[in-house]
């Protein structure tokens, strides 16, 4: 087996990449044709970005899951599609082959069948990070329902909002699931989540730690008894559903500058070439190899470089339950020698909590089997990128530094591994087939930042990253909410899709992300809008008003500062911070909560009473003698206040 359309070399890259420019459509046609069709598509592309409408594919029928498991069982039946590693490292690992896992998935697609699932259904998945998700996530796929997973870190409140907003009739779920010594009773909070929703009939619950659970007679059953019942009636083979190219295959939340959460919607086809093509030409993947990225499935990452990607390869992918810190800091170090992992991709954030341990853990592991390293979901310093290459790559591993979002479905630029050339905290050249550019704040494109006209900056510039050309896997809409797609993503500049990012370009073409210019923050990795926060903050009783701003955080990438006016006196500002640590972990989850509370007396507002977040995250950088010009706001006298009082 190999991949026809997997480049080789730094020429050949230019060359496919001046290709793809030229006529997109044969370029995707002819990658298209590498995948299990039921109907062969018969229009490569229709869009406008206006609408916006992005049509791939279209005429083509096909079932995701027959790309990702049934052609590899029939012609590499005993490779190992997944092999997942416990929490727990006394636990024995599970493989599970191609055959294995094509069994499961129609089990378990029987099982959805028998409980009432139908295609079209949106089915809630919240689970903790073991085979069965994996077979959760498929089996869905598998007969047509579009899939929502949510991380198994939110709380019931997110979870209802999310159930909500796509209507969900089926949740899945475990009892409880483990996360280092930590326990986590899943099943609990989805009780408490669904006293709001009215939408779920169906509770299918995977026993995974025993915790106790209260079964709702007529809406909850177990998924071992299920599986009983699906196996005692014979041969469990599920006709794969026929989707349309552009029917929707999964929606996953997040968040945004304004309002709650937003569903992502990706499609079937589009999603699937775009996820594969990027795995094998990002990880320069080779058959036999073992992929191991360690992201949840609960993030697009998880969505598309543990399962779909790998999967639709071929390849074999590790699935990793735990923490990078339990039992203690080498656990990554103790997977890769333990399975002979070849590539690893995972986070900055990651990286930086494990540099602070030192070396002394690594040197205990052979770590000869890495061949390619890999960076997603923030930008990487360069400190954390030479520890990288050092301590885990040897120097002998080339480093993708991949910059992609949950909108985009895949990578979008990133340099090939040993193909193309890297450079430290550079995301570099983008993949052919995709078109960036960049911008300044009134849309006017600036000259150099033009991926497309292949001319480069005589020096770096900088300005905001646009895509101004549809790849497959862009974000078709929001769930049930088309004009927010439109309004958050079309309409700041006419004729593109705006990322969010802000990104210079140097003279050699090299793009480097330096981090979002709205109002969304990066904790760790993970996207969190500054207006959810601090409607959150706003719940608890005391508070009369807050403002949230990131500042620069050693491990985190960006902590959370928060900005608080309380009701009244303050007895003790410790219980205080905790009680909002409370409220915040009740209605996002513990992810959101702020790494500093400093109450405030007031804001800096302008006199129409809109806070100076300008002059607030200048202060929190403990940047204060730089607050540019405050003569506007209505007292400026707060600043002072805020200054002093700085944690
Ligand atoms: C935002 C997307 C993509 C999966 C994980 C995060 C930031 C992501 C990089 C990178 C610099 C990066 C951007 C982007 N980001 N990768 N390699 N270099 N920044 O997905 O939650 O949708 O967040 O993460 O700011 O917009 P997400």
């Amino acid at each position: 087996m190999s991949y026809p359309y997997q480049i080789k070399s730094l020429e050949q890259y230019h060359q496919v990449y001046r290709e793809s420019i030229e006529n997109p459509e044969a370029f995707w046609t002819t990658i298209a044709e590498h995948f299990r069709w039921k109907q062969n598509p018969e229009r490569t592309l229709q869009w406008n970005f206006k609408d916006p409408e992005v049509k791939w594919f279209e005429g083509g029928t096909l079932n995701i899951t027959e790309n990702c498991l049934d052609r590899w069982a029939e012609t590499q039946p005993h490779t190992a599609a997944l092999i997942w590693e416990s929490n727990d490292p006394e636990e024995h690992h599970r493989i599970l082959s191609y055959k294995e896992l094509l069994f499961k998935v129609n089990q378990f697609s029987n099982v959805l069948k028998n409980n009432g699932a139908k295609k079209g259904d949106r089915i809630c998945i919240y689970m903790p990070m073991v085979p069965e998700l994996a077979i959760a996530v498929l089996a869905c796929a598998r007969i047509g329902a579009i899939h929502s997973v949510v991380f198994g870190g939110f709380s019931a409140q997110s979870i209802a909002d999310r159930i909500n907003d796509a209507q969900c009739n089926i949740v899945i779920t475990a009892d409880g699931g483990y996360r280092g010594n930590k326990e986590i009773p899943l099943k609990n909070v989805i009780d408490d989540a669904l006293v709001q929703c009215p939408s779920v009939q169906r509770v299918i619950v995977l026993t995974r730690t025993r915790i106790p659970v209260s079964m709702i007679k007529g809406r909850d059953t177990w998924w071992e008894d299920e599986i009983r019942k699906v196996e005692t009636s014979g041969n469990p083979f599920v006709q794969a559903e026929e989707m349309k190219a552009e029917d929707p295959l999964f929606i996953l939340y997040t968040s945004g500058s304004t309002g709650k959460p937003k569903g992502v919607v990706h499609s079937c086809a589009g999603y699937m070439i775009y996820t594969n093509y990027t795995f094998v030409n990002v990880f320069q993947y080779q058959p036999g190899e073992l992929h191991f990225c360690t992201a949840d499935i609960g993030w697009i990452t998880g969505h598309s470089y543990i399962l779909y990607g790998p999967l639709s390869a071929g390849a074999t992918s590790l699935m990793f339950e735990g923490i990078p810190t339990w039992p203690d800091a080498g656990r990554f170090w103790d997977i890769v020698d333990k399975f002979k992992v070849n590539i690893l991709y995972t986070a900055p954030t990651a990286i930086r909590s494990l540099m602070v341990f030192g070396t002394e853990l690594i040197d205990r592991h052979d770590l000869s089997s890495l061949k390619v390293l890999g960076s997603v979901g923030e930008p990487i310093n360069e400190e954390a990128w030479h520890w990288f290459d050092q301590h885990i790559g040897k120097g002998r591993c080339p480093i993708v530094d991949t910059w992609w979002q949950t909108e985009t479905g895949g990578i979008m630029i990133s340099n090939l591994a040993g193909i193309t050339p890297q450079k430290p905290a550079h995301a570099t050249y983008p993949l052919p087939g995709v078109q960036p550019i960049l911008v300044d704040e009134q849309g006017n494109k600036i000259p150099g930042g033009d991926a497309s006209a292949l001319v480069l900056p005589s020096e770096t510039i900088s300005g905001n990253l646009c895509i101004q050309f549809p790849w497959p896997s862009i974000i078709r809409t929001t769930y049930g909410d088309h004009e927010r797609c439109r309004t958050t993503y079309f309409s700041t500049y006419d004729h593109l899709y705006f990322t969010g990012d802000g990104c210079l370009r140097d003279a050699e073409g090299n793009y480097r992300i330096t981090g979002r210019v709205d109002d969304v923050l990066n904790v760790s990795g993970h996207r969190i809008g500054t207006a959810e926060v601090e409607n959150a903050i706003n719940m608890h009783t005391g508070v009369v008003e807050s403002a949230i701003v990131g500042y620069p955080h050693d491990i985190k990438g960006q902590g959370i500062y928060a900005y608080v006016i309380f009701n009244g006196h303050i007895p003790d500002k410790n219980l205080v911070a905790q009680d909002i640590h409370q409220t915040v972990s009740r209605i996002i989850g513990a992810i959101a909560k702020p790494d500093k509370i400093q109450f405030v007396s007031a804001l800096p507002k302008t006199r129409s009473g809109k806070i100076m977040r300008r002059i607030l995250r200048k202060i929190a950088e403990g940047d204060v003698d730089n607050l540019g010009d405050i003569s506007t706001l209505f007292d400026p006298a707060v600043v002072e206040e805020i200054k002093m009082n700085r944690l």
